[in-house]
């Protein structure tokens, strides 16, 4: 695989033209996907928070790194890049201090905060592999994630507003490590508090593990060695959800990571140095880590970070950061988008957005609608759009469209040195125009390296599926001129809003409920979230359904996963639709809850008459 030359030199130059080396690598690509083991630029030795912030001081120390908004409009800090230097340098050597070395585990549970992206790059400079868990997942998520990272220490805060919510985040961490086994050995605690004035707090202290993070960083030194890393040694790991039950740990390196992070941030966006550019996502997903972490940083770029919600205080707040900050560049997700649109014409008035000339979105399929209106109304006209399609597993953007081919739901045209096929049931590439399951023909810098502790797994999932190809998951389209459409997910996944949460997480949630016998969760597309969650309910023989059952299965996602993964539907019924070998058909209850009448072959089915009873049950 990769044989041929032309991809080596492609890549060989990205890296002299986008990365800075301590020492130069000898090979570009060696490994294979029968193995699983893809090595980019072996030999070369570099560091992710260098190219992130020291290469940059020469001569834009006083550049604005990022402008950070917090939950009200009047908490601003700025961060230009020598004080992203200084505040980076002193956690990285406060964590030397107490001992964590090359390749330990991080953790990192924060808002959207300064000292989030401050704590990635730490991590990054001493060559220590970060994992950052999502602020909205619950204790029990966050205890999961830790076990299976084997982190050392966590970075946490004590509490912080979302929109009008409290979330009490270090109680979180408290119910998550104590009385549970852990390899957590200090909690530093970021105090976040001092902007919530018109709450309680009431703080639990355990002396002897919680450190506030004023203190651990004081009187440090603002310098701090970047540590020289392989290419190939771990950045972090990401968990995100598959078909099973348990979150995979997506581990990436750092080189190919960091090349194409920085690569494709320029050449997506087209970025210029007097750009300012807003990612409307959190740190917890991929998004975040490579479009407001590593790709603009690499750049030198001026962001806006915000840990606020959308729609707070009113639905024009994000319009409203676009003009306060004169964001040229804005990405986000489609669900944003279609919950503004939702808001009609008045919420666009209440601002100019004459700074806007690209606008970006990721995660969810853009449907043309929606991409027409965020072209008019949104952009003024005034802005191309590029719709990106990519993965946590892809690392950065894959595809996406030019800004001289402007086609309203579409994510552009596959490329020679990342190209994106679609296969048939046979994993046969299909040509021209078709719809197929979308993969990739060739290893590329920025993949996924393997799943944590899971190599074996990691090979089932993505590269033994259809051998010589990564296998993505998703459907797509291709049209005559050969410009892809994502459909979505062809597995047990469901996109929320953008979030992806297994179909299994949420039913071997459901399930530990007493009372429940069974239990299918299922897609069911949504005019805002485009999809939503519905889970599919049998009761024990002789329990009966009532509210306080309800608000207890809600409780329970809430409390194992988070708010995010609750199901917008729960249907309480008498069976569900199996095959002769007890397999759930699954596929039958999606028709159902999306209001498909034809249901294709159910001659396999051992209880055919289910499908008519579950209709009137569900309307019920
Ligand atoms: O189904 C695709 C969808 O999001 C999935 C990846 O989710 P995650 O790893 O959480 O990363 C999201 C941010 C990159 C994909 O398998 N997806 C991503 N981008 C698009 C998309 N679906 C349609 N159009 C997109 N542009």
């Amino acid at each position: 695989m990769l044989a041929n030359n032309t991809d080596t030199k492609f890549w060989d130059k990205q890296a002299t033209n986008f990365i800075s080396w301590f020492s130069k690598w000898h090979t570009t690509y060696s490994g294979s996907w029968d193995t699983g083991d893809t090595k980019w630029f072996a030999g070369g030795k570099l560091n992710a928070s260098y190219n992130c912030i020291d290469r940059h001081l020469l001569d834009k120390s006083d550049r604005i790194a990022f402008m950070w908004e917090g939950n009200e409009a009047n908490q601003n800090i700025n961060i230009s890049y020598q004080q992203l230097h200084d505040e980076v340098c002193k956690l990285a050597n406060a964590m030397k201090n107490m001992g964590i070395k090359k390749h330990d585990k991080v953790c990192i549970y924060l808002p959207m905060i300064p000292e989030a992206i401050f704590s990635m790059l730490a991590c990054s400079r001493i060559g220590a592999i970060h994992t950052v868990v999502f602020a909205g997942f619950s204790h029990n998520a966050l205890l999961d994630r830790i076990q299976a990272s084997e982190a050392k220490l966590l970075i946490t805060a004590d509490a912080y507003m979302r929109g009008d919510k409290y979330i009490a985040l270090k109680n979180n961490v408290d119910l998550a490590l104590n009385n549970h086994h852990n390899s957590i050995a200090k909690v530093v605690v970021v105090d976040q508090s001092k902007y919530i004035t018109n709450h309680n707090h009431n703080i639990n202290w355990i002396t002897d593990r919680d450190i506030p993070y004023e203190d651990f960083i004081s009187n440090q030194a603002v310098t701090c060695q970047p540590e020289p890393m392989d290419a190939e040694d771990p950045l972090f790991i990401l968990y995100t959800s598959g078909s099973t039950g348990k979150p995979k740990g997506v581990v990436h390196t750092t080189a190919g990571y960091l090349l194409q992070s920085c690569m494709s941030f320029n050449n997506v966006f087209n970025y210029t140095s007097s750009d300012i550019y807003f990612c409307a996502a959190d740190i917890g997903w991929i998004t975040g880590h490579t479009y407001i972490v590593y790709g603009p940083l690499a750049n030198a770029a001026t962001s806006v970070i915000f840990s606020g919600m959308p729609m707070y205080p009113d639905e024009t707040r994000i319009l409203q950061i676009i003009d306060k900050y004169r964001v040229s560049i804005f990405y986000t997700s489609p669900t944003a988008l279609r919950m503004l649109m939702s808001k009609g014409d008045q919420a666009l008035s209440s601002s100019s957005r004459h700074s806007l000339r690209l606008l970006g979105s990721v995660g969810e399929p853009l449907n043309p609608d929606v991409w027409r209106w965020y072209q008019h109304k949104l952009g003024k006209d005034n802005c191309k759009i590029v719709d990106t399609w990519w993965q946590t597993e892809t690392g950065s953007i894959m595809l996406h469209p030019t800004t001289d081919n402007q086609l309203p739901g579409s994510v552009g045209k596959s490329t020679d040195y990342m190209p994106v096929v679609l296969l048939d049931d046979d994993g046969n590439e299909i040509s021209g125009t078709g719809t197929g399951m979308l993969a990739i023909a060739k290893p590329w810098p920025s993949q996924v390296r393997t799943l944590y502790n899971n190599h074996q797994f990691f090979m089932e999932t993505y590269l033994q599926c259809y051998p010589g190809y990564f296998f993505s998951g998703d459907k797509a389209h291709r049209d005559k001129n050969d410009n892809l459409f994502i459909i979505g997910r062809m597995d047990d996944v469901i996109n929320v809003s953008g979030h992806r949460v297994g179909s299994a997480e949420i039913e071997n949630v459901l399930i530990e409920h007493p009372k429940i016998a069974e239990t299918a969760v299922v897609a069911t597309s949504h005019n805002i979230k485009g999809e939503c969650i519905s889970a599919f309910v049998k009761l024990i023989d002789g329990c009966k359904a009532n509210s306080e059952l309800y608000s207890k299965l809600e409780q329970l996602i809430n409390e194992k996963i988070g708010a995010f993964a609750r199901p917008e539907n729960i249907f309480i019924v008498t069976d569900l639709p199996k095959t002769r070998s007890g397999k759930i058909m699954r596929r039958i209850l999606r028709d159902l809850v999306n209001n498909k009448t034809e249901f294709g072959d159910t001659s396999t089915l051992t209880n055919p008459e289910i499908v008519n009873d579950l209709r009137s049950q569900i309307s019920r």
